[in-house]
């Protein structure tokens, strides 16, 4: 069977090949993205099937726990993460910026202060992403460096609905900015040590894995269009 899908495979990248020759690069390209790119990655997605639209993709979209799972049963072609696994031989091809920024509505106390510690952030009810979340493992880390540790008076499955629960003045948290290009009326960022947390987008496959021709010319793709994807400036209650 081994064998049998090897062929298959070295037949679909042939046909892919001639395609390619023929300047119409055709097949099957299966990306798995993390619950925070898709603030990103359906525009860029769009971008690339109008320019190959002999190219059927689909998209996956999981959290950080979930999408390593399917990294290491080799579900998808390629992935869209920010933290690649430590326990996995990848390649990782960084692409664009993805920092984490603390939130609060623009109304809270800390919202007009300069340099908070991390120590008074903590102290405010934190909202934080769902464990398996590679957000919440981020600030897990930045927390427990200092010898804190995150006591989440809520935790949610989505940034959106943290977004709207900061939005509703329930308490703080540490988002992605990719999340805040709409939505985010309320919201402002806070100016607290140790952030933003400057994380990477990262395309990432297993190492050695020969790309199709659809997976080659995505990386291009990406390369190019990717770092247009920066998140635009936002509202700051403490610099305006
Ligand atoms: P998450 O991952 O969407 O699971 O929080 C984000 C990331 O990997 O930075």
């Amino acid at each position: 069977w081994e064998r049998c899908g090897e062929l298959f495979g070295a037949l679909e990248r042939f046909e892919m090949t001639v395609g390619n020759l023929k300047g119409m690069i055709q097949g099957r390209l299966s990306l798995g993205v993390v619950t925070t790119a898709k603030y990103f990655a359906p525009r860029l997605l769009g971008g690339f099937c109008e320019r190959y639209p002999g190219i059927e993709a689909s998209l996956e979209l999981a959290n950080r726990d979930q999408l390593l799972e399917r990294l290491r049963e080799s579900r998808d072609d390629l992935y869209i993460i920010s933290q690649p696994p430590g326990d996995l031989e990848v390649e990782a091809v960084p692409f664009l910026k993805n920092p984490l920024v603390p939130l609060a509505r623009f109304d809270h106390p800390l919202a007009s202060r300069e340099r908070v510690p991390l120590e008074e952030f903590v102290q405010y009810p934190f909202l934080a992403r769902e464990p398996g979340s590679g957000t919440r493992r981020v600030v897990q880390h930045l927390l427990a460096k200092k010898g804190l540790s995150l006591q989440p008076r809520l935790a949610l499955g989505s940034n959106e609905a943290i977004k709207q629960t900061v939005a509703a003045g329930m308490g703080v948290s540490v988002l992605s900015e990719h999340t805040l290009t709409s939505g985010a009326e309320d919201v402002c960022q806070l100016q607290v040590e140790g952030f933003p947390i400057e994380l990477q987008w990262n395309l990432v496959y297993p190492k050695g894995r020969q790309l199709s021709v659809a997976g080659q010319a995505f990386q291009d793709y990406l390369l190019a269009e990717g770092p247009k994807l920066a998140p635009g400036p936002m509202r700051s209650e403490a610099s305006a």
